[in-house]
């Protein structure tokens, strides 16, 4: 059968240009495998809290958790960053706030895109806020290049140099999250 999510894109790469797939969902299931392996090895015997980065890491999400056998705790957040006067300065806000008690436990901040790190910088300084007695971050991918506050993703399935992308989670004004892979997208196109 057919995939539908991979035709549409296909459809907008050949009308507009604009779409290129960089990782298909094989490569995408095989690296998410290779991750989850590595969680589970790290966190065995411990009590551990995973916690969804919103919107974009929800596909990744579930297809991670699935894979974790130290039945985690799972919750959820959102946040919305606004640029500051300089690229640097950026203010993020929590939108949607945990709701499990991360005290004393282990959380795993499973988040889409490591980009600048400001995000990921600042839940980690919440979590810790909360009591968490370790946090690390499981990225999707991560754009090393681009970063502009020294944070570590622990675990990560993809390596992006730069470019920006959508598909399996990731937007571009709220479209493209449904596509099973990712697309590099041509803004200019
Ligand atoms: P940062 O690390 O604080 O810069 O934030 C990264 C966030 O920016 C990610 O969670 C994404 O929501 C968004 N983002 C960065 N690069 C991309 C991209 O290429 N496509 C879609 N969203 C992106
Ligand atoms: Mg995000």
């Amino acid at each position: 059968m057919k995939n539908n999510g991979t035709e549409k894109a296909a459809e907008s790469c050949n009308s507009k240009n604009r779409f290129t797939c960089i990782f298909d969902e094989k490569e995408i299931t095989a690296r998410i495998g290779a991750v989850a392996a590595q969680i589970n090895a790290d966190y065995a015997g411990k009590n551990l809290v995973a916690v969804c980065v919103l919107k974009g890491a929800f596909m990744f999400f579930s297809d991670l958790v699935k894979q974790l056998v130290m039945e985690p705790e799972l919750d959820f957040v959102r946040v919305s960053s606004y640029c500051g006067q300089t690229e640097s300065s950026r203010a993020v806000t929590i939108t949607k706030d945990l709701e499990v008690n991360v005290q004393g436990k282990h959380v795993l901040l499973v988040e889409d895109i490591v980009d600048t790190g400001h995000t990921i910088a600042f839940l980690t300084n919440h979590l810790q806020a909360r009591g968490a007695c370790d946090v690390r971050v499981a990225a999707l991918v991560d754009k090393t290049e681009r970063r502009e506050v020294p944070v570590k993703a622990a675990y990560v399935a993809l390596n992006l140099p730069e470019g920006f992308i959508v598909g399996y989670g990731l937007d571009y004004k709220e479209k493209y999250r449904e596509l099973p892979g990712i697309y590099l997208v041509d803004l200019d196109a």
